[in-house]
């Protein structure tokens, strides 16, 4: 079989064949991929905006995006998914480590030898009668210190639009690659071939996928392999896959961190900047933090990133922070004017939703963007919805995707090629008990063995039940690329080459609930009075008050002016129950039972320290 290389950018075949690279290994690993997945042609995406627009018209033909009301949202579309394919599949996501015990008992570890064979099988011919793209990506701006690039073999021209919002895509990645920088090798495919082995067609699905998910990382060689999802991290393969997994393990090779961090930058009313990134799991606020609008006057947020931080020591010992990617891609349920106002703007158009609602205008809509629903809309699945329909209009993971750049409050140093500055680390979750709103580590070991003790309760990010109380160490549960105690050490590790540089760490839980099952703090905004505090922390302004658990603000020293909260309910939001914190302690030990004796030394010495100071 021959397979013809053509060019989406120029729109006809008539204009020669865009060869994408004349970087032999590139060159010879696309040929060893087409060879196996067997598609009708090859395109060498070069990321021009006539390449996007091309495949945009494509996808509209084929009824796979709905257009908007350009009126009301210029340039955005509609994707609909297979509703057997709406988020992260974890119990199908492995790591390939040659050893189980790099793996660790937190992840589903598979023998790659044995995971090569059987996704050799998956792979033979998945492409059949498609396009393959290669599509060329940088991860940090490019040539940047902390930067890396990757390319992504994919079967979905849904995912090629997507990376080209979500990454630095272009054909100046190939320039690089051929000048020797390192790249990594990611390849997707839905699994739906159009034509069988026999060479029998088949029609094409509105949203093309397999019952048969396989996520797939090679953390030794630094590969990843994703089929059967055309969804979010399942499919964008730079984003979780490789930013986060194989990242990791890079990182903890070369002496950095790669983190589900969101990065945001602080100004005081004083005028003094201070640059804070925060692991949060997935859907426990991120976005939300990372484009927070203070409700204290004087006090300006600006956004850096909303998912991932690659940080890394600077040459002035202090730890430097990049956001790796280019786009959100944002959970839409929860976003709108009381609790997000900038995402909103942001998505004013240029946007790719995800399984939200289509407005009878032409418009989208989700659960809280607006208060009162619309009389009526064609719901995540097509259907027609009301009200009283008694089902979600927009699916509870329903996402947008769009360019960072557009955010009215990205930060001016949001680019910047040697990232920014630290000054403080968050780590959240959502508890809805036990939790203080806020808490300081006394030392870097401390706010260590914080991040390694989070729990949250399960959202709609990934398929499970939500509500559910987990363990999510660091809020990368799903995303270390090998063993979680070893990643720990990691960390203890870079505290003790930061030293005193070092940022301070902080807990963080906008999620406890009073007796009555309502949230104790009004969150989003108000959250800034937070941060506040955490400033003053940083700045030695106020004392704070120790507790077992952490340093808490004293009283008078959280702002609270001009809010009202339910009587008691700042006791309450700070209240560390000494019994319940004993039962928690248990289960940590149970928790670090598994790991074999590889949870570092610091760690256990930190839970002793913690029992200590629980005693009546
Ligand atoms: P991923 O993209 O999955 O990594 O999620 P994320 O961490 O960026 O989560 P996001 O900011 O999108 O928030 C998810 C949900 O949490 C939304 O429904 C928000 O409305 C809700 N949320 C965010 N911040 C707060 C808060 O301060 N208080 C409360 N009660 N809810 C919040
Ligand atoms: C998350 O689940 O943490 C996300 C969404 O950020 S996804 O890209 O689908 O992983
Ligand atoms: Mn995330």
């Amino acid at each position: 079989m021959t397979i013809s290389e053509v060019s989406v950018g120029t729109g006809s075949s008539a204009r020669p064949a865009n060869q994408g690279t004349t970087d032999p290994a590139l060159r010879a690993w696309v040929k060893e991929i087409a060879a196996i997945t067997q598609p009708a042609d090859i395109v060498w995406c070069d990321g021009s905006i006539a390449e996007a627009d091309h495949l945009t018209k494509l996808l509209v033909t084929e009824g796979k995006l709905i257009r908007l009301n350009p009126e009301w949202r210029p340039n955005s579309y509609l994707a609909r998914t297979d509703p057997k394919d709406v988020a992260r599949v974890e119990d199908r996501t492995f790591i390939c480590s040659t050893y189980e015990e790099d793996a660790g008992p937190t992840n589903n570890w598979r023998d790659p030898k044995q995971m090569r064979a059987e996704l050799r099988e998956v792979f033979t011919g998945s492409m059949r009668g498609r396009t393959m793209y290669v599509v060329p990506f940088s991860m940090g701006p490019l040539g940047g210190p902390i930067s890396q690039l990757g390319v992504e073999i994919t079967d979905s021209p849904y995912v090629v639009l997507n990376m080209g919002i979500m990454t630095r895509m272009g054909d100046r990645v190939y320039r690089m690659i051929e000048d020797g920088d390192a790249w990594v090798r990611t390849v997707h495919s839905v699994g739906y071939e159009l034509v069988d082995a026999d060479g029998f067609p088949r029609d094409d699905l509105d949203w093309p996928c397999n019952d048969t998910k396989y996520i797939v990382q090679f953390p030794d060689s630094r590969e990843v392999w994703s089929y059967g999802s055309g969804y979010g991290g399942n499919a964008l393969l730079a984003k979780k896959c490789f930013a986060l997994r194989i990242a990791s393990v890079m990182a903890r090779d070369e002496g950095w961190l790669a983190e589900h961090m969101l990065l945001i930058k602080i100004t005081s009313p004083e005028g003094k900047s201070y640059h804070v990134a925060a692991a949060f799991p997935s859907a426990c606020g991120k976005t939300n933090l990372a484009m927070l609008r203070p409700t204290i006057p004087g006090w300006k947020v600006e956004t850096i990133g909303d998912d991932i931080a690659w940080l890394r020591p600077g040459s002035d010992g202090r730890l430097w922070a990049i956001n790796p990617e280019a786009g959100f891609f944002g959970v839409a349920p929860g976003t709108g004017k009381s609790t997000n106002q900038t995402a909103v703007d942001t998505l004013w158009g240029n946007t790719i939703f995800t399984n939200v609602a289509l407005r009878d205008d032409g418009d989208v809509w989700w659960e809280g963007l607006t208060d009162t629903p619309p009389a009526h809309l064609i719901d995540w699945q097509g259907k027609d919805w009301t009200p009283d329909s008694g089902r979600p209009a927009a699916h509870p993971n329903s996402r947008f995707t769009v360019s960072a750049a557009q955010c009215p409050s990205i930060a001016d140093d949001w680019e910047s090629t040697d990232g920014v500055p630290i000054d403080a680390i968050l780590f959240g979750g959502r508890r809805a008990t036990n939790v203080p709103l806020v808490a300081q580590a006394r030392s870097w070991k401390h706010g260590v063995f914080m991040g390694a003790t989070i729990s949250s309760e399960k959202t709609a990010a990934a398929e499970g039940t939500v509500g559910e109380l987990r363990r999510d160490p660091f809020a990368m549960l799903p995303f270390c690329g090998y063993n979680m105690a070893d990643y720990w050490a990691h960390w203890v590790k870079m505290g003790r080459t930061l030293g005193t540089k070092a940022p301070q760490i902080f807990q963080v839980n906008w999620f406890r609930k009073g007796a009555d099952g309502s949230f104790l703090w009004p969150g989003f905004g108000e959250n800034a009075r937070v941060l506040e505090w955490i400033v003053a922390r940083i700045e030695g302004t106020v004392a704070g008050e120790n507790t077992a658990v952490g340093v808490v603000p004293a009283e008078g020293e959280l702002n609270l002016d001009g809010l009202e909260l339910a009587p008691g309910a700042t006791q309450q939001l700070f209240a560390v129950d000494k019994a319940s914190w004993r039962a928690e302690c248990d289960l940590t030990e149970e928790y670090f039972d598994q790991f074999n004796g590889r949870v570092p030394a610091a760690l256990l010495a930190e839970l002793a320290s913690l029992r200590y100071h629980l005693k009546d």
